[in-house]
C-alpha cells in the first residue's frame, strides 16, 4: 500500500472494489461475507437498489447547497429523524458529518442549557467508564477508556466518570449544583458491546429529571434500528434531553445528528453552531432512504429475530474459545479466550469480515439486510477459524 497516509489504521491488506447485499468482493474477484457493515455504517448492505437511486438521483440535481438556504431534502430528512426519535422526546435536530461531531454538538448544548438556567460553574458533563464518545480533544475527554487518553492531553476540563451499573455512585456524583448532563451509551460499542441494565437506566433518567441534569444518550453505535427499536433507549421506556446519532443514519454516506427534546430544543441561537457540509441534500436523500426503510415494525422486528438467532447459534457450540456472548438484535460481542487480531486475519482468509472491541472480544455488526442462510454460512467459516487456532 502506498505510503501516503498517516498511521492511524492497522489495515488488513485487501482492497475492495464492490459489493452486494451482505457481500463484497475484491481486485481479485474473492467474494466476502461482511459481519461489519463498515462499523455499524453500511445498515442496508451493499449496494442497496433505492440507496444508490437516491444518491445518484440527487448527486445529478444538487449535491450541496450551504446552510444559508433551504434543502427540501435535508428538510423532509429532519422531520423524518425527529418523528423517529420522538418517542423519547426528541424535538428538533442539528445536522452534521460524524459522532464525534454530533457529539461536540451535544456538549455544547448541555453546557449552554445549564450556563442559561444556573449561571456559570454548573458545566460537569458525567460520562461511564467504558465509554466512547469520539476522537476530537472534547469527545475524548469524555471518553471513559485510559488508552485514548494517551499523548493528546491538555484535555477540554469539566468530565467526571463512573462505573456503569453503581447506582450509589451515580446518585452521588449527580450533584445539581455542579452537574449539567450525564452522558450514557445505552449499549457500550467500543468497549465490546455492553448493554446497560435496565434499572441504572431507569435510576439515570429519574435522578436526571429530578435534578434538571440533561439526560444525553450517545446512540451512534447503537441506533438507527440496530438493535431492534429505532433507538436503543426506546426499549428502556426512558425520554432524554439529547440522543446522538451518526454511522448507519445515511447508509453510508456521512452524517451526524444531535437531536434535543422540550427542555434543549431551543437552546442554541443563530451562530451558536455550523457545519458546512452538515446535512447536505446528498447525505439527507440517503437518510430518507434509511428512514423509510428502517422505520419500519416489521423491519425492526427481523433486526431483532436475526441477532436472537446469530447469538443462539454462536452460543449453540458451546465453543472452548467462546467465553461469553452479548449483545442486543445485530450488535454482538464475544469474548473469546485467545487475542482477536489473528481471528479477524483467518477469518478474512476464509472470506469473512468481523471486528474486535479491545483485544479479546470479537464484534459483530452485520447489515440488517442479512439473510439467514447468510448467518449460518459466516459462523461456518468462523467456527472453522477459531477450531484451527
Ligand atoms: C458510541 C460512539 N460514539 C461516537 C463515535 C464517534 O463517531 P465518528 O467516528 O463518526 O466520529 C463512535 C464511533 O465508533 C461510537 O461508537
Amino acid at each position: 500500500m502506498a505510503d501516503v497516509f498517516m498511521n492511524t489504521y492497522h489495515r488488513l491488506p485487501v482492497t475492495f472494489v464492490s459489493g452486494e447485499g451482505s457481500w463484497l468482493r475484491d481486485k481479485a474477484g474473492k467474494k466476502y461475507l461482511d459481519f461489519t457493515a463498515g462499523i455499524a455504517v453500511n445498515c442496508l448492505g451493499h449496494a442497496y437498489p433505492a440507496l444508490v437511486k437516491a444518491i445518484s438521483e440527487q448527486a445529478a440535481k444538487v449535491n450541496h447547497v450551504c446552510n444559508y438556504y433551504q434543502s427540501d431534502v435535508a428538510e423532509a430528512f429532519a422531520e423524518k429523524l425527529v418523528a423517529a426519535c420522538a418517542p423519547v422526546g426528541m424535538r428538533k435536530v442539528f445536522l452534521g458529518n460524524s459522532g464525534a461531531e454530533a457529539n461536540e454538538g451535544a456538549c455544547k448544548i448541555a453546557r449552554k442549557y445549564s450556563l442559561k438556567h444556573y449561571g456559570p460553574g454548573r458545566h460537569t458533563i458525567v460520562s461511564l467508564k467504558g465509554s466512547f464518545h469520539g476522537r476530537t480533544i472534547t469527545t475524548l475527554s469524555a471518553t471513559g477508556q485510559e488508552r485514548f487518553h494517551q499523548d493528546f492531553g491538555p484535555f477540554t476540563e469539566g468530565f467526571r466518570f463512573i462505573p456503569p451499573g453503581d447506582l450509589s455512585a451515580l446518585d452521588r456524583v449527580l450533584d445539581p449544583a455542579s452537574v449539567a448532563g450525564l452522558w450514557l451509551e445505552p449499549i457500550q460499542g467500543e468497549k465490546g458491546i455492553f448493554p446497560l441494565d435496565p434499572p441504572y437506566i431507569a435510576a439515570a433518567a429519574k435522578y436526571c429529571a429530578e435534578r434538571d441534569i440533561l439526560l444525553m444518550l450517545d446512540e451512534i453505535q447503537c441506533g438507527v434500528g440496530r438493535t431492534g427499536t429505532f433507538l436503543a433507549c426506546e426499549a428502556y421506556g426512558v425520554k432524554a434531553d439529547i440522543v446522538t446519532l451518526a454511522k448507519g443514519l445515511s447508509g453510508g454516506v456521512p452524517v451526524g445528528a444531535v437531536l434535543a427534546g422540550e427542555k434543549a430544543a431551543d437552546v442554541l441561537d443563530v451562530s451558536d453552531h455550523g457545519s458546512t457540509f452538515g446535512g447536505n441534500p446528498l447525505a439527507a436523500a440517503a437518510g430518507l432512504v434509511v428512514l423509510e426503510t428502517v422505520q419500519n415494525p416489521p423491519f425492526l422486528s427481523e433486526i431483532a429475530r436475526k441477532g436472537e438467532r446469530f447469538r443462539a447459534v454462536l452460543g449453540s457450540w458451546e465453543h472452548p474459545k467462546i467465553r461469553e456472548i452479548r449483545g442486543k438484535g445485530l450488535m454482538i460481542g464475544a469474548d473469546i479466550t485467545t487475542e482477536a487480531w489473528p481471528v479477524l486475519e483467518g477469518a478474512l482468509a476464509a472470506g469473512l469480515l468481523i471486528l474486535s472491541a479491545g483485544t479479546k472480544t470479537l464484534r459483530f455488526l452485520p447489515p440488517y439486510t442479512i439473510k439467514d442462510a447468510e448467518i449460518d454460512q459466516g459462523l461456518e467459516l468462523l467456527k472453522g477459524v477459531l477450531d484451527t487456532l
